[in-house]
């Protein structure tokens, strides 16, 4: 989640929603393609910020009245309580779960019983669905085999731990805590509970070595996780690597080297029979069923419902986004005193739903159906242009193209940016 907030219109104190949500609700259920409903936790708290970390986490353990580790939960499960009544007051029919995701920060540094809390009182309040996914990030050092034990006893079916590398001098650049071998200890305890288990990877890192990536896939590869993300390394601006960076202290990163990297983790991923399925995703499916898929993202990357609590939580209902107070002070102040915590709204207009539908879908090995072109001004017609050039430049997928398609290849998905830029036109 960026920690900088959009601009957006300001969000009403009773958090109502205009009339159309519902409206939109009825109408996917009537249409017999029903918008799913999920649920994202934010936990603001890290041991330590990571030195190129930009996400909205704190690392003092006392932020204020309901804003401490201690009073987060009950803080939480108080904006659930609220969203189920803003839901019911603004007539938007009842759904279940069918993701649940705790991300962060590191939702892991409150007690077990905490995070069983808070997925206790959602499933009281808005239902679990038969066989929900419910997720939660974890740095490795800070489970244990007892506290994902209670997870699992508590409801949780999945943990994706932050691995990032398996390489100590690219750990210390990154500022982690955990040292190389709490990793198999953790996914070792997990499996032992029941979890299914994700590993996140970052690749491009200042002085890491195409070996030094090729050890860490291998590391993460050797415990058959059910999923892999592996998120090129980002330089935020206002963290203390981007300023680094920009101080000329700290190497950049090279694009060239995490193209390479890129392509070097695809190779050994398939060879291991994970199959990519958003670009920096891959999931353990040797036999393409689409199985152990991210179905929380997947929610995000298909633009379904998704209600977002915590600070700096966003949140997406049938075209309508809002998101509540960044700091967690700001945020629990408000819901003490009876506010809803979302202070801004926005409703992107069809031109902005347009390009995030092309960004999103381009990334997607499912791709984007090609009529999605049709709504612009000219019919398409720029843009069918653009994919034929870009079949023939390796960029698209010929085949699928004629299947109504736009999916890129291996080379487009290390040119993505440029293949939305194309068919949007700009
Ligand atoms: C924000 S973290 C939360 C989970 C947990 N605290 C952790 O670090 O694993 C989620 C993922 O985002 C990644 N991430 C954060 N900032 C990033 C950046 N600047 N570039 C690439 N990945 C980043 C993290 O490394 C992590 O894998
Ligand atoms: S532990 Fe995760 S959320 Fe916390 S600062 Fe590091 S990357 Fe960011």
């Amino acid at each position: 989640m960026p920690s900088i907030l959009p601009e957006g219109d300001p969000a009403p104190d009773d958090g109502r929603l205009p009339a159309h949500v519902a409206r939109r609700v009825r109408e996917a259920e009537s249409a017999g393609a029903p918008r799913t409903f999920s649920l994202y936790v934010h936990v603001p708290f890290c041991e330590v910020r990571c030195g190129y970390c930009d996400f909205n986490t704190y690392t003092a353990e006392d932020l204020g009245p309901g804003a401490s580790r201690s009073s987060y939960a009950g803080t939480v499960t108080g904006e659930l309580d609220f969203a189920a009544g803003v839901l019911a007051a603004s007539d938007v029919p009842a759904r279940q779960l069918e993701t649940v995701f705790f991300g962060g920060g590191t939702p892991t540094l409150l007690p077990a019983a905490d995070l069983v809390g808070i997925l206790g009182r959602a499933r009281e309040v808005f239902g679990l669905a038969p066989g929900a996914e419910v997720t939660t990030e974890a740095n490795p050092d800070s489970v244990t085999a007892r506290s994902l034990a209670e997870l699992a006893a508590g409801g949780f079916t999945r943990v994706s731990f932050g691995m990032q590398s398996a390489v100590p001098h690219v750990l210390a650049t990154l500022d982690r805590t955990h040292r190389p071998e709490n990793v198999p200890a953790a996914v070792g305890w997990a499996r032992d509970a029941g979890l299914e288990v994700s590993l996140d990877l970052i690749y491009g890192t200042p002085g890491e070595s195409l070996e030094d990536w090729r050890t860490t896939v291998e590391a993460a590869l050797a415990l058959r996780p059910d999923h892999v993300s592996a998120y090129s390394l980002i330089v935020e601006e206002g963290t203390k690597f981007g300023s680094s960076v920009k101080r000329g202290v700290q190497a950049d990163v090279d694009p060239d080297d995490q193209a390479d990297k890129y392509l070097l983790a695809e190779r050994l991923l398939a060879e291991a029979g994970y199959r990519w399925y958003e670009i920096s995703n891959w999931a353990l499916d040797p036999l393409d069923e689409g199985i152990h898929r991210a179905r929380h993202n997947m929610a995000y990357w298909r633009d379904q419902d998704w209600w977002g609590a915590g600070p700096g939580a966003h949140s997406h209902l049938a075209g309508v986004r809002f998101w509540n107070a960044k700091h967690p002070a700001a945020y629990a102040q408000r819901l003490a005193t009876g506010v809803s915590p979302s202070v801004g709204r926005e409703e992107p207009d069809a031109e902005a739903r347009f390009l995030e539908r092309v960004m999103l879908g381009v990334r997607l090995s499912e791709g984007l159906e090609t009529s999605v072109l049709d709504v612009a001004p000219d019919g398409g017609a720029q843009a069918r242009g653009e994919i034929a050039a870009m079949i023939a430049e390796g960029l698209l997928d010929g085949r699928a193209a004629l299947a109504g398609r736009i999916i890129p290849t291996l080379q487009g998905r290390l040119l993505d940016d440029a293949i939305v830029r194309r068919l949007a036109g700009f």
